[in-house]
């Protein structure tokens, strides 16, 4: 009798000792946090990748958003139009939603834009994986380009 209320005891011990052990960490869940952190970017500061690092802006120049018209109207009509989505999105607004460092990279330098701008990557995905040639400019078009965006508002 006295043996069994022993064992009973001790049963009882090593039960509850079982279930007192210490949940374990879970460190797949705390990666994903830090994961959806690092992809938030602020489009009207982000400068985007590429040769521009620093834009000044000035009163509009005339004469360069007629040069900049031309340019569009060779270069890039094949997919963009300014106030319809096309093969690309339209342009109509777009010196309200990005920087103009990132509006020129994404001219001049789209393939690594796509491959390493997290606004450009989801673009990217958006359309449906359709990416955006590169047009070969000189700096000085891709400016050209800007101030004529900078006209449709
Ligand atoms: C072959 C088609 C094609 C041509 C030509 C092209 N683009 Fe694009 N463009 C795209 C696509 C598609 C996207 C969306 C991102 C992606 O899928 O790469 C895009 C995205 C953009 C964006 C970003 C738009 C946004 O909403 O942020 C800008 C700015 C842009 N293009 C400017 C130009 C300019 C300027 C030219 C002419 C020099 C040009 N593109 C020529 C297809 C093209």
């Amino acid at each position: 009798m006295k043996i069994k209320f022993i064992i009973t005891c001790a049963l009882a011990i090593v039960m509850a000792s079982c279930g007192g052990e210490a949940k374990k960490e879970t460190p797949a869940a705390k990666q994903q946090d830090s994961k959806v952190e690092t992809e938030k970017v602020d489009p009207m500061t982000n400068k985007g990748v590429g040769p521009i690092t620093s834009v000044t802006l000035g009163e509009i120049d005339n004469a360069l958003v007629t040069e900049g018209e031309t340019i569009f109207k060779a270069k890039c009509t094949a997919c963009h139009k300014i106030s319809k989505k096309f093969v690309g999105p339209a342009l109509k607004g777009i010196t309200e939603r990005r920087t103009p460092e990132w509006i020129m990279n994404m001219a001049l330098n789209p393939e690594e834009m796509v491959a390493k701008d997290p606004i450009a990557m989801q673009l990217l995905i958006e359309y449906n994986g359709a990416p955006m040639a590169n047009q070969n400019l000189t700096e000085e078009e891709a400016r050209a380009l800007l101030e004529y965006f900078r006209t449709k508002k």
